[in-house]
């Protein structure tokens, strides 16, 4: 196959670049780089000595949609990965994040169309789950959300199926991302957060290294296991390999799937410490803070309809995430750009 990733310069894109690669297809990238680095596309060739082609543009502007299926298509299909995705900001400027993660869906499909291009593997999240309470979370169960970045995915899922039931040869595949953390095993590609991180894992690491002093564990009285949140921690690779089989999925069926990629196993704040603790044998200095806003107690995935129609599960552990996370971060203290003051 030959495959477009857009935002295939990011965290989940670059892994999944390095997959596809790895399976003998094809990738063409389009980024804007508004949130990556071309270094992760560049190391994705050194490790597997393919071309991961990366092509510098917008996906909200048409031209620069276009310009890439004319001098780089023909594309079986397309994995639409760029938006952004900081649940904080975009409550700060919501505006932005309707513009950017709904237009470049929009503008992207039409060029599709118009290409015939109709296979699309589309990054949706857990957070369209809401404030759901009913774990394991499962695919039918009524979404609604709580940020304006959510409501993003939430409408995107809605244009994606919405196109799907209007043209009969389109197929997509919505994937509901649990909590992707880790790296690839080589400790050459990883997550690169800009300034302090606000997911767990990044901060973690960054604790661990040094550069920060100590996690702030955002509320111990939630009903759980030890208080702390729960969340379904996934590999990236995991998650990568995640999009190859929905790939293969989508070209050889019509309409359109809704998918959750988890592990289906939740951890607590504590008990992920604990175990990048025992991983790496570091200590990571905490203080408890109170909750912070929006955060729910407990979500992990029913992972079985991935499963069944994908044929996929998540092979690697809780300790793996951990020990291919700090892999990372050691070998990038600054992450791709090497430098200190980014
Ligand atoms: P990321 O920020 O590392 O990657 C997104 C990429 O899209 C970046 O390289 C950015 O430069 C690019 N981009 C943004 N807007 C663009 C535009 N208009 N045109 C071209 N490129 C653009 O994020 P990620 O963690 O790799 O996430 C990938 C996708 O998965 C996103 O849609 C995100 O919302 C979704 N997702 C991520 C998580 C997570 O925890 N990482 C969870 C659920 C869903
Ligand atoms: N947490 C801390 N301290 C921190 C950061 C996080 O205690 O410094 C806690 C949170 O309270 C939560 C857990 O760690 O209990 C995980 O928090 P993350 O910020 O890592 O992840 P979230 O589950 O809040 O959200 C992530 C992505 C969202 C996505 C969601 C579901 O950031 O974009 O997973 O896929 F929607």
């Amino acid at each position: 196959m030959r495959v477009l990733l857009t935002g295939g310069a990011g965290f989940i894109g670059s892994h999944t670049a390095l997959c596809l690669l790895e399976a003998g297809h094809e990738i063409v990238a389009l980024d804007n780089l508004n949130n990556s680095s071309p270094e992760a596309l560049k190391r994705v060739s050194e490790l597997t000595g393919k071309q991961a082609t990366l092509v510098v543009g917008d996906c909200t502007v048409e031209a620069d949609v276009e310009k890439v299926f004319t001098e780089y298509g023909p594309f079986d299909a397309v994995v639409h990965f760029a938006g952004h995705k900081a649940v904080g900001e975009s409550v700060s400027i919501p505006l932005e994040y309707y513009r950017n993660n709904l237009n470049s869906t929009l503008v992207l499909c039409n060029v599709m169309k118009k290409h015939g291009c109709l296979n699309l593997v589309f990054s949706s999240s857990a957070t369209v789950y809401g404030t759901n309470t009913q774990v394991p979370l499962h695919e039918d169960l009524p979404t609604g959300c709580t940020n304006p970045y959510g409501w993003t995915k939430w409408m995107n899922e809605q244009i994606l199926t919405d196109w799907s039931h209007a043209e009969k040869d389109v197929s997509v595949v919505l994937l509901r991302y649990f909590n992707p953390i880790g790296a690839h095993q080589s400790g050459r590609i990883g997550e690169d957060p800009s300034g302090i991180p606000n997911n767990l894992m990044p901060y973690v690491c960054q604790v661990a290294s040094g550069k920060l002093q100590k996690l702030h564990v955002f509320g111990n009285d939630y009903d759980t296991v030890d208080g702390t949140g729960v969340r379904d921690y996934i590999h990236v690779c995991d998650l990568a390999n995640g999009h190859l089989k929905a790939l293969e999925y989508a070209v050889e069926h019509k309409g359109v799937e809704v998918v959750n990629l988890g592990t289906g196993e939740g951890y607590s704040v504590m008990q992920l410490v604990h175990a990048f603790e025992e991983a790496n044998g570091i200590e990571i200095p905490y203080v408890v803070d109170p909750r912070r806003p929006g955060d729910i107690a407990i979500c992990y995935a029913d992972p079985k309809k991935a499963n069944e129609k994908l044929k996929w599960q998540a092979t690697r552990t809780l300790t793996d995430m951990c020990r291919d996370a700090w892999n990372w971060q050691k070998q990038n203290p600054f992450g791709y750009h090497g430098d200190e003051n980014k």
